[in-house]
This record gives structure tokens, sequence and C-alpha cells, in this order.
């Protein structure tokens, strides 16, 4: 199979029910879309208490697990795929340490949150927590295309 030299580094990102509740969708996103990053879908649910336990596997042994899964259920949450260089990276700085006494005034969390059981946003931590969120959250057709379909490929 051919080999997609340009695709571009894409990254999972949540605002939890805390950060929707409190009325900080566009507050966040408007964060992101002014750094320069593109989005590339965004949906609105609440997840079921299972489908967070997939969302947080590898943190199953924490003892916050339960409490952590019961919390991303607890209503709605926008699930959104940025794209652009560095974005896995450069988003968990914008989005500022797990702990939000911790994270430095200038980010979503400094700025916006309190305690780390309510830090109102989710970032993938790496490339490949990136693609296992993204797939598990959203199906290939709700992402954006890479490049706009051309008349050749729609006939
Ligand atoms: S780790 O593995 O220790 O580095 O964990 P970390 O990346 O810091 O956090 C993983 C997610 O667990 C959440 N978290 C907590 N929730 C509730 N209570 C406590 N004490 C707690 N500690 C960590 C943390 O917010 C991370 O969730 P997301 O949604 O990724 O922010």
């Amino acid at each position: 199979q051919e080999a997609h030299a340009a695709e571009m580094e894409r990254t999972f990102i949540a605002i939890k029910p805390d950060g929707v509740q409190r009325g900080l969708i566009s507050e966040i996103i408007s964060r992101f879309e002014r750094k320069g990053f593109k989005l590339v879908a965004i949906k609105i649910m609440t997840p079921s208490k299972e489908f967070a336990q997939k969302h947080y596997d590898d943190l199953k042994e924490r003892p916050f697990f339960n409490g952590l899964c019961e919390f991303l259920s607890s209503g709605p949450v926008i699930a959104m795929v940025w794209e652009g260089e560095g974005v896995i990276k450069y988003g968990r700085k914008l989005i500022g340490a797990t702990d939000p006494q911790k994270s430095e005034p200038g980010t979503i969390r400094g700025d916006l949150a309190v305690v780390v059981g309510r830090n109102i946003i989710h970032g993938s931590d790496g490339p490949e927590t990136a693609k296992n969120e993204i797939n598990l959250w959203f199906k290939p057709q709700e992402l954006m295309a890479a490049k706009p379909l051309t008349t050749e490929a729609i006939a």
C-alpha cells in the first residue's frame, strides 16, 4: 500500500462533563483554534460507563479508576480530533499539568480548574494512545479526509 508521506499528526481531545457543564466549550475550542490547530472531528455524546472504562483501560489498577469512569459518563462530553504539527505534545501543553494545582497560569487547567478529579479536559498522552483513542471515539467516516475528494475519486 502507498505510504502517505504528508499524513498529519492527530490527537484526541475531550471536554469532560465538568467543562461542558461550566460553559467552557467555546473557551477551550478557541485556544486550540487560535494556536493554529485544525479541528477534524467533533461530536457531543454521553459515554456509557463501559465506554469510559475502555477509554481509561490503562488506569484500571488505579484507586481512582471507578470514580474517574463514573465521572466521564456523568454527562455530555465534547469529543474532538485536532490535527497539526506537534499537536499531541503541544496539545498537552495547552491543557497543562494533570493536577490543576500544578498547572501553570496560561494553560487551560491552570486558568480554569482547581482539582484533579474535575480537570475539565483530556488529551492523548502519546502517538499510540492518540491512535487508539481516535479509533475508540470516532468512525473513520466521521473524520475530515486529509484532502477533499476530487471528482475522479468520486467517479
Ligand atoms: S499517570 O498515569 O499517573 O501519569 O496518570 P495521569 O496521566 O496523571 O492521569 C491519568 C488520568 O487519571 C486522572 N487522574 C485522577 N482522577 C481522579 N483522581 C485522581 N487522584 C487522579 N489522578 C489522575 C487524570 O486526570 C487523567 O485523566 P485525563 O482524563 O486523561 O485527564
